[in-house]
């Protein structure tokens, strides 16, 4: 059992297709954080976007809230995965790119990714 699941492919085992995590950590002394651009109400965008167009469940589209990923300077920031890929945004016409480019079609929003991403 345990050997037939490390001969499949990860895409095959895994529950989502993509699991995205949204920091919406504050932190405190003004402090730079995601959610001094409103990360809170952007991964809910998010969220409700997935749910609407019908990519949210078991094979689809997974939107959570994470907290500080320890990346402030780079905020806000998001990441998806299994690509592990790390974008920032500034709103919601961003995340709606984000989300048909990258979740949809499979492809990466060059423009968004974070400054610190490992770029091929
Ligand atoms: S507050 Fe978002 S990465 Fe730290």
């Amino acid at each position: 059992m345990v050997g037939q699941l490390f001969t499949k492919k990860l895409s095959e085992v895994a529950y989502y297709k993509y699991h995205v995590f949204f920091c919406t950590n504050q932190r405190e002394n003004n402090k730079a954080c995601c959610q001094r651009f409103d990360a809170v109400a952007m991964r809910q965008y998010a969220k409700a976007k997935i749910k609407q167009r019908g990519l949210s469940g078991k094979g689809g589209v997974r939107i959570n809230t994470a907290g500080c990923l320890d990346r402030c300077e780079s905020g806000p920031i998001l990441v998806i995965y299994p690509d592990s890929v790390w974008y920032t945004y500034v709103d919601t016409e961003d995340i709606d790119e984000i989300i048909q480019s990258h979740l949809i079609e499979g492809k990466r929003v060059e423009r968004l990714l974070s400054d610190d991403q490992i770029k091929d």
